[in-house]
């Protein structure tokens, strides 16, 4: 991470200097005149510039304020100034006549230049030029002659003395005039040749050629190189004397001016810049290692953009940990682990799924996946990874009382190993709203095969019997024999699901109770549903394995009738179905309200049993309500009593169950243990 940054720090600084090849004016002032840049010690402006280095940008064209000679280009390194110049020249008529010409000078003497010795050359050009450069003030003269009288021997490219001749010229030259002359007025050669040009020009700036007699009057100007000094004094005296020294920066060196008095400052091996300025010349960030840092860089970007987007990907899976957790605790996940923990022999199967697992397995809870809902939530269909269908229900949760419901349901469940009650799978706390994950019972609901207009007596005595057993099997366990005894507190129709077998699987035990748990929570709201709450609740407001009774009660009525528990169709008196089944069974009116398949399947007798079974579940009283574990032996019995039609032989004893005013207690029949359920008798239940 650090080295990255310090990479992205170097690559910036890299681009930086690149960027800056060109060197700075001093701050505040302007860089640049048009597209000349204008580094210090030049400068535009007041405050902007050495003694001497005073530039005018007028029009973006940079000027040397004292000549009135415009700039082209300047350059730091190499101590150099490119300036355009004037060219002077002279041309002829026909006859010989001297038809125009200039006769132009420059004077830089007392600006801290001089024309470059080593760049530039003195050259003329024509067929019959006399040309030479004269400084007035030293009385310098140096020029040249050109003579020729046709084309054929002007060589290409050459400056060589046919046609064109050049002169170098002396070192320190500030200020001359170029004057120009001819021998024969051009009369030889005025075919090819009327001008004669004369001019000082960067050495290699002419191709001449034949074609360069006619060009050069196109031509007004020509680049002339000046080579610039810093004062009038050596290194040594600038840089050990009090006035201020030119070289500023500590990577600079100073280089004695090779044309004329005065110094020069180059930033030393390795540093790139303006050594005029502090700080001026910055590291070499030259060929080799640019591409370098470059390739280095890009790479340290890349890995910080990497490393960044781990750490964003890592914080989001963090928080989502947490909301998970969050979510874990609001939905109980340290009650559950506390409840199953303080249970003995713990440990129940109970199989925490993830957040992802459930939303995959049930396609993002797609609406097609919905299996039913009702007041505790939505159960979907889902499909986990290894194929298993399964039943997973969102709870509906809004309050702390409902998550209890809810844990409690885990809780009750997870101890629970039978096969006529729905098996938990696991849950998942970590969504928003805890989810439970059961096998998947494939048959709808027993309501539903009940009740349901199409389905209507769709279910054979015999499966009716079978399921009613099956349902007080499940709940005889509930009360006795799981390792907790349990009130189911809701039991009902809507609740007892039916597999591919028509099996029984009860389910939603959200309401629940775990005995030893439930002690002082017994008289809290009523809970249950309307037409299958035990009467007595509503006066003592307790809740005992005998108000499950009662429930299963109306239950084994709507087998029998096909009624709904409670129907608004039936009269006033009428609509709540326990009571109008007992109502009728007083009347003797009893197979008045059976269902139609019932009474074709079932021997009176085997009926008016059940009936009596179910009037006994029905007391007001719980105490006169038979156990669980008595009813449901006593459903096995009927079973059998309704699969051996021997026993319909026996007429009489059925007369005597029909007229029998008092419910067999059937306790009799109860061995000690469960095994006594194999020597049960039909004729016990008639005892
Ligand atoms: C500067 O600009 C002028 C035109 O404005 C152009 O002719 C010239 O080539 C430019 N010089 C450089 C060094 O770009
Ligand atoms: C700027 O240049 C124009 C011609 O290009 C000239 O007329 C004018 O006087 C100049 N201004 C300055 C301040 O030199
Ligand atoms: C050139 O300029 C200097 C200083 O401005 C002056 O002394 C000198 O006489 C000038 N020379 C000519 C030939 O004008
Ligand atoms: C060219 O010059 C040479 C010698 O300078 C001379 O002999 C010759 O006659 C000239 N030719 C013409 C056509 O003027
Ligand atoms: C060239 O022209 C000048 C005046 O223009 C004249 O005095 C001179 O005699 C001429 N020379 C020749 C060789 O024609
Ligand atoms: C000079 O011009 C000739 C043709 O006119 C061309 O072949 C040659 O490359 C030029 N040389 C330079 C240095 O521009
Ligand atoms: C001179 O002009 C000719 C056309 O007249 C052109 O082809 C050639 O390139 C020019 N040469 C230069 C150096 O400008
Ligand atoms: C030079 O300029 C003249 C007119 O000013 C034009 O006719 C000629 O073609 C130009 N020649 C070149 C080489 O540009
Ligand atoms: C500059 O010139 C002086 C005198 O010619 C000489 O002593 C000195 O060594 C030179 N300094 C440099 C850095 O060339
Ligand atoms: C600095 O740059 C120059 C060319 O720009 C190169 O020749 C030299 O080797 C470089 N020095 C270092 C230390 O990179």
């Amino acid at each position: 991470m650090v080295w990255a940054a310090a990479l992205l720090l170097r690559l910036a600084s890299v681009l930086a200097a690149a960027a800056a090849a060109t060197p700075d004016a001093l701050p505040g002032c302007q860089a640049k005149c048009g597209n000349v840049t204008i580094p210090y010690p030049f400068g535009i402006g007041e405050g902007c510039f050495m003694e001497g280095f005073d530039i005018t940008c007028n029009n973006s064209v940079p000027y040397l304020s004292d000549g009135n000679i415009d700039v082209v280009e300047i350059q730091l390194s190499e101590g150099l100034l490119v300036v355009n110049q004037f060219k002077a020249f002279d041309c002829y008529s026909e006859d010989g006549k001297d038809n125009s010409y200039n006769k132009p000078s420059i004077n830089i003497t007392g600006l801290p230049y001089k024309f470059s010795d080593s760049r530039n050359k003195f050259m003329a050009v024509g067929c019959d030029t006399v040309a030479y450069l004269w400084d007035d003030d030293s009385g310098l003269q140096t020029g040249c002659f050109t003579l020729c009288n046709n084309t054929r021997n002007i060589p290409l490219g050459t400056c060589s003395g046919i046609g064109c001749c050049q002169t170098p010229i002396p070192k320190g030259l500030t200020n001359f005039e170029v004057v120009i002359d001819s021998t024969m007025n051009h009369t030889n050669c005025w075919g090819f040749n009327p001008c004669s040009y004369g001019f000082l020009a960067d050495e290699g700036w002419l191709n001449f050629s034949v074609s360069s007699f006619s060009n050069l009057s196109n031509v007004t100007n020509v680049p002339v190189t000046l080579d610039w000094a810093i004062g009038d004094r050596t290194c040594e005296e600038a840089s050990t004397s009090s006035t201020a020294f030119a070289c500023k920066d500590k990577h600079s060196r100073c280089l004695n001016s090779t044309n004329g008095p005065g110094y020069r400052c180059n930033c030393l091996e390795g540093f790139e810049g303006n050594p005029y300025i502090e700080d001026g010349c910055r590291g070499n960030a030259s060929s080799l290692e640019a591409p370098l840092l470059l390739t280095r860089g890009a790479f340290g970007l890349v890995f910080l953009i990497i490393l960044c987007s781990w750490l964003y990907w890592i914080i989001k899976k963090k928080r989502l940990i947490e909301l998970k957790q969050k979510f874990f605790e609001k939905n109980g996940g340290l009650l559950l682990r506390q409840q199953v923990s303080s249970l003995e022999g713990g440990a129940p199967a109970t199989r925490m799924f993830t957040m992802e697992e459930l939303e995959m397995a049930t396609g993002n809870y797609k609406e097609s996946r919905i299996l039913g809902q009702g007041g505790a939530g939505t159960v979907y269909k889902g499909i986990l990874r290894d194929q298993a269908v399964v039943a997973i229900k969102k709870s509906k949760i809004t309050n702390d009382d409902e998550i209890e419901q809810f844990i409690n349901e885990v809780v009750v469940l997870s101890h629970i190993n039978h096969r006529n009650v729905v098996k938990l799978l696991g849950c998942c706390l970590e969504t928003r709203v805890p989810l439970l994950v059961y096998e998947f019972v494939p048959n709808g609901t027993l309501s539903h095969h009940i009740h349901d207009e199409d389905r209507k007596a769709s279910l054979s005595l015999e499966a009716r019997l079978r399921i009613a057993a099956e349902i007080a099997g499940a709940l005889a366990y509930l009360h006795s024999a799981a390792s907790i005894p349990i009130i189911h507190r809701d039991v009902k129709s809507s609740n007892v699901l039916l597999d591919d077998n028509y099996t029984a699987k009860i389910s939603d035990f959200g309401v629940s109770r775990l005995v030893p748990f439930d002690l002082k929570g017994l008289t809290s709201l009523v809970r249950g549903t309307f037409g299958y709450l035990d009467p007595e609740y509503f006066h003592t407001a307790q809740f005992t394995d005998k108000s499950d009774v009662y429930s299963f009660g109306v239950i084994l009525v709507e087998l029998l009738t096909g009624e709904k528990p409670v129907a608004s169709t039936r009269s006033a008196e009428c609509r709540n179905l326990a009571m109008h089944f007992q109502s009728c069974l007083k009347d003797g009116r009893l197979f008045q309200i059976l269902e139609d398949r019932v009474v074709n399947e079932g021997s009176p007798e085997l009926l008016a049993a059940v009936a009596k079974l179910a009037k006994h579940c029905l007391s007001l009283m719980g105490e006169e309500r038979p156990a669980m574990k008595e009813v449901a032996m006593e459903l096995e019995g009927l079973r059998r009593f309704h699969q051996h039609p021997w026993i319909k032989e026996n007429e009489e004893e059925g007369e005597i169950l029909l007229k029998g005013a008092e419910c067999p207690t059937a306790r009799g029949m109860l061995g000690e243990d469960d095994s006594s359920v194999h020597v049960m008798q039909p004729f016990d239940i008639m005892r």
